[in-house]
């Protein structure tokens, strides 16, 4: 793939992946990753939410060990509570052994696609999923500027024009876009009690409703007398965006996914809103995107806003 942005991912069954890292990632989980029936994977296309539910699975599952004055959250990123299994795994200095210590239920995020999983995850018993979706405009848009913040300085910066064309043609991380998300909402459908299959639109405008079917799906499900306390309305106000990015921690701290791969936690806050994508894209781009959503999902049953 041409690009500085996608330069170094190659196609692999179906799907861009990069070879240091998601590749040897995925061969890691296919040869030894050993799924529980309690884990909850939470599988995501990049910018699509993952750390808004990071936190809010988090809160959910663990809400009877914490208050909410000293929350872990309040002091460590998301991605350090809820780490992702793909980096886990490819990381030298953090073993498979780390990983089967983990307690139950183990809260472990992936970006792989599901058609790429081997049947010990796939397979009705052996683990749940969450997946979050996103419109693909908004998801370019915040993968685009993402990117340009992560590239190396002496780079010039991608232009929108160069990363639309590229995400058009599914030459996306974990790419093709629309495969990412067709693969896990038909899983979901054939299954709903393995695949949890949520919109970030949904989430957005419905928190209270989607935080208590979390709290469901994980077996963690919210009491009538936890209802009465607001305790739902609790971890929505502080998994928000506005409490999120404003703390301390996610201003300041680095994430380590690998020795190469660092990121400041702040790049993960942008701005946390449905439809900013098109305040960047033109009538033609936001037109032509459509069309390709409309025509890769068009008998799924699944939508995207225009
Ligand atoms: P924008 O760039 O559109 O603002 P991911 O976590 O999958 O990398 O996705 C990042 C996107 O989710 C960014 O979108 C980011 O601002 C948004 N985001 C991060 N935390 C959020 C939160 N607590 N609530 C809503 N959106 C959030």
């Amino acid at each position: 793939a041409k690009g500085w942005m996608t330069e170094h991912l190659v196609h692999y069954q179906g799907v861009w992946l990069t070879p240091k890292a998601a590749l040897k990632g995925l061969m890691w989980i296919q040869d030894h990753f050993k799924p529980r029936p309690t884990d909850i994977l939470l599988a995501t296309f990049p910018k699509t939410g993952t750390t808004w539910l990071k936190a809010l699975i988090f809160a959910t599952v663990n809400r009877t060990h914490y208050g909410f004055s000293d929350h872990p959250l309040l002091t460590t990123g998301p991605h350090d509570c809820f780490p992702f299994l793909d980096a886990y795994v490819y990381e030298n200095d953090r073993s498979f052994h780390d990983l089967e210590k983990f307690p139950s239920p183990r809260l472990l995020s992936t970006h792989i696609p599901f058609t790429l999983l081997q049947t010990s995850m796939t397979d009705d018993q052996s683990c749940r999923f969450v997946y979050i979706c996103r419109d693909p405009k908004d998801v370019l848009v915040s993968k685009w500027l993402f990117m340009n913040k992560l590239r190396p300085k002496r780079l010039p910066p991608i232009s929108l024009e160069e990363a639309f064309e590229l995400f058009c043609q599914g030459i996306s991380h974990y790419g093709p876009y629309w495969d990412h998300v067709l693969g896990y909402w038909k899983a979901s459908l054939e299954n709903p009690e393995k695949i949890l299959f949520l919109k970030y639109e949904d989430l957005k405008k419905e928190p209270f409703a989607v935080v208590k079917r979390l709290g469901e799906f994980t077996g963690h499900p919210f009491s009538p007398e936890e209802e009465s306390r607001g305790v739902v309305q609790e971890i929505v106000k502080l998994c928000s965006f506005e409490n999120l990015s404003n703390l301390e921690v996610n201003k300041t701290s680095v994430q380590k996914f690998s020795r190469d791969i660092v990121v400041d936690n702040r790049h993960f806050f942008r701005k946390g809103k449905v439809g900013d994508g098109k305040n960047y894209l033109t009538a033609e781009m936001i037109e032509r995107l459509n069309a390709i959503t409309s025509e890769k999902l068009h008998d799924s049953g699944l939508v995207f806003g225009n």
